[in-house]
C-alpha cells in the first residue's frame, strides 16, 4: 500500500515548508548537543532530503552516515545532496520493516518522522534502536508529539498556520511522556525531553555503557 509520504506531491509540499517550521533550529541545536563526542556510524531514520544528517556531519566530519527514507522523492533529494559525499549511504527503508540490519551504531537520529507510524511499531522501533546502538550510544529524536489537550493542539496548529483540515492526516502523534516512559522501560538511561516548543520535542536516551 502506498502511503501519503511516498507521493512526490506530499514530499515536495513538506520540503517547501521545512525551513519555516517555528523554532526548528533550536531543536536541531539540542540534537547536536546530545550526540556523543566521538561518532563513527550514525543512522538517520526518515531522513527526508538529508537535512538533519547534514548537520550531524558538520559537527562530526569523520562520521559515516546512513540516511534512510521510503519516499522515492525524498531519496532522490538526499542522493543529490550527498552525491559527492563518500561518508553517506542513502538507502530505501520503510519504518514498518526491521532496522536490526544496521547494527553497531554510535548514534541514531530522526526528525519529525517516526510519528508517521502506529504506536505499537513506534515502540518496536525504539526497541530495535536500543539493540543496534553500541553501549554508550544515543538515540535522539526531534519529534512531533501529541498535545495533552484538544485546545493546545488547536493552538499548535494556529501557531503553524494550519487547521484541523490542513494538518497532516498521516500523523500518528503520541505524547512525549508516554514515549519517555517507553524509552526507560526498554532500558535507555538518562532519558528526558531536552527541548520542547508546543508539539515539537527532542526526546533522547542512551544505551548504558558496559562497566
Ligand atoms: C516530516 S518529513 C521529515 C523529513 C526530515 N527528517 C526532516 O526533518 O526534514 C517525514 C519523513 O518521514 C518519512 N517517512 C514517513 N513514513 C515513513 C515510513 N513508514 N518509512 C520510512 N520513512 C517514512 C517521509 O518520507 C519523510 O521524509
Amino acid at each position: 500500500m502506498i502511503s501519503e509520504y511516498q507521493t512526490a506531491e506530499k514530499a515536495l509540499a513538506y520540503l517547501e515548508i521545512a525551513d519555516s517550521i517555528p523554532c526548528r533550529a533550536q531543536g536541531e541545536r539540542v540534537v547536536l548537543e546530545l550526540l556523543p563526542k566521538s561518532i563513527n556510524r550514525v543512522l538517520d531514520l526518515g531522513t527526508g532530503d538529508g537535512r538533519l544528517l547534514t548537520l550531524v556531519l558538520l559537527a562530526h566530519p569523520n562520521a559515516h552516515g546512513i540516511a534512510t527514507d521510503f519516499s522515492p522523492t525524498m531519496l532522490e533529494k538526499a542522493r543529490v545532496r550527498f552525491d559527492q559525499d563518500a561518508r553517506v549511504e542513502v538507502l530505501s527503508h520503510d519504518f514498518r520493516d526491521s532496522i536490526l540490519k544496521w547494527g553497531e551504531l554510535d548514534a541514531v537520529v530522526s526528525s519529525f518522522a517516526i510519528h508517521h507510524v502506529e504506536d505499537d511499531r513506534k515502540f518496536e522501533i525504539y526497541q530495535e534502536i536500543f539493540q543496534i546502538l553500541k553501549p554508550g550510544g544515543v538515540f535522539v529524536n526531534l519529534e512531533h508529539v501529541a498535545s495533552p489537550t484538544e485546545k493546545l493542539h488547536d493552538d499548535f496548529l494556529s501557531a503553524m498556520g494550519m487547521t484541523r483540515e490542513s494538518e497532516d492526516q498521516s500523523n500518528r502523534c503520541l505524547s512525549a511522556s508516554t514515549q519517555l516512559s517507553w524509552l526507560s522501560q526498554i532500558g535507555y538511561e538518562n532519558v528526558d525531553c531536552f527541548w520542547k516548543w508546543r508539539e515539537l520535542a527532542v526526546l533522547s536516551g542512551a544505551k548504558p555503557n558496559i562497566s
